[in-house]
């Protein structure tokens, strides 16, 4: 097992300022991925709001099997979530993650940043933060519980030519630049804020936010889904988190999963 960083740990635990969701804290100077080590303290029981926090990650993993560059200067952590709502209902978390993280990041920078639907954070159109969430089921005491890993990667103070093309750090806009620790008491309190609503009143009691917070509505986009590519207008978020766009034919069709790319 990784070497565990003690003061890391206690700086994050002061930063949380009372909040649930950042505890118990596991924190290292280098990991694989802190979704790896997660799902493995997911398995060993670790309760809902343990968090597991990396200054680098070796293999950082983004959606559809990429790899989310890692390097010193970002936030890598991952959230485990006991959620008691309904497993229809847990593909929302991308977006009750995404909420907090641009809720998170308007408090301690000012930037308005923008969720490009489902899971990734920009501003001035680039892409600043991704999030992945991950379920997993494990058998307690003769019934099956399901865990879920919410990842959320930041670049704060990240070298821009570390990162992909169309990729950005908060640092070039973000003056003075904040404090990762400090971000991330922002970023937990929040979250706890949001995953209660989410988890009380359902997606209805985030949508109107979310809605707020979208980068996409009135914007041509292309769609990439498992069940093809489509192009149209986006117009709305639904009921339930998905993705509703106004293709070329004239049909409204509502996407659950997909890559979205702004047309212009
Ligand atoms: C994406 O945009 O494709 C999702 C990126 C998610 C990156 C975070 S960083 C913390 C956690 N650990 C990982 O390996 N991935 C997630």
């Amino acid at each position: 097992m990784e070497k565990r960083d003690p003061k890391l740990e206690q700086q994050l635990l002061q930063a949380l300022n009372g909040a649930r969701i950042g505890k118990p804290c596991y924190a290292f100077r280098e990991v694989s991925s802190t979704m790896d080590v997660a799902q493995r303290l997911a398995s060993e029981s670790a309760p809902e709001g343990a968090c597991v926090w990396a200054e680098r990650q070796v293999s950082g993993r983004g959606r559809e099997g990429r790899l989310w560059v890692s390097p010193q200067g970002g936030i890598y952590c991952s959230l485990i979530l006991r959620p008691t709502r309904s497993v229809g209902e847990l593909p929302q978390l991308a977006l009750v993650t995404g909420l907090a993280t641009v809720e998170a990041i308007q408090q301690l920078t000012g930037l308005s940043a923008a969720i490009r639907w489902p899971n990734d954070v920009l501003v001035a159109g680039k892409k600043v933060a991704g999030i992945l969430a991950e379920a997993s089921t494990q058998p307690t005491a003769g019934r099956t519980q399901i865990s879920v890993v919410v990842g959320i990667g930041i670049n704060v103070t990240t070298e821009p030519s570390d990162l992909p093309e169309g990729a950005a750090s908060l640092a070039q806009w973000a003056k003075p630049v904040p404090d990762r620790v400090v971000f991330a008491g922002a970023l937990f309190r929040q979250f706890e804020r949001v995953y209660q609503q989410w988890t009380d009143e359902g997606f209805t009691a985030i949508r109107p936010a979310l809605i707020r917070w979208s980068g996409l509505f009135g914007k041509l986009v292309h769609i990439r889904t498992p069940s093809g590519r489509f192009d149209g207008q986006a117009t709305d978020l639904d009921e339930a988190g998905r993705l509703l766009v106004r293709l070329d034919s004239g049909l409204v069709r509502a996407f659950d999963v997909g890559d979205v790319t702004l047309l212009r």
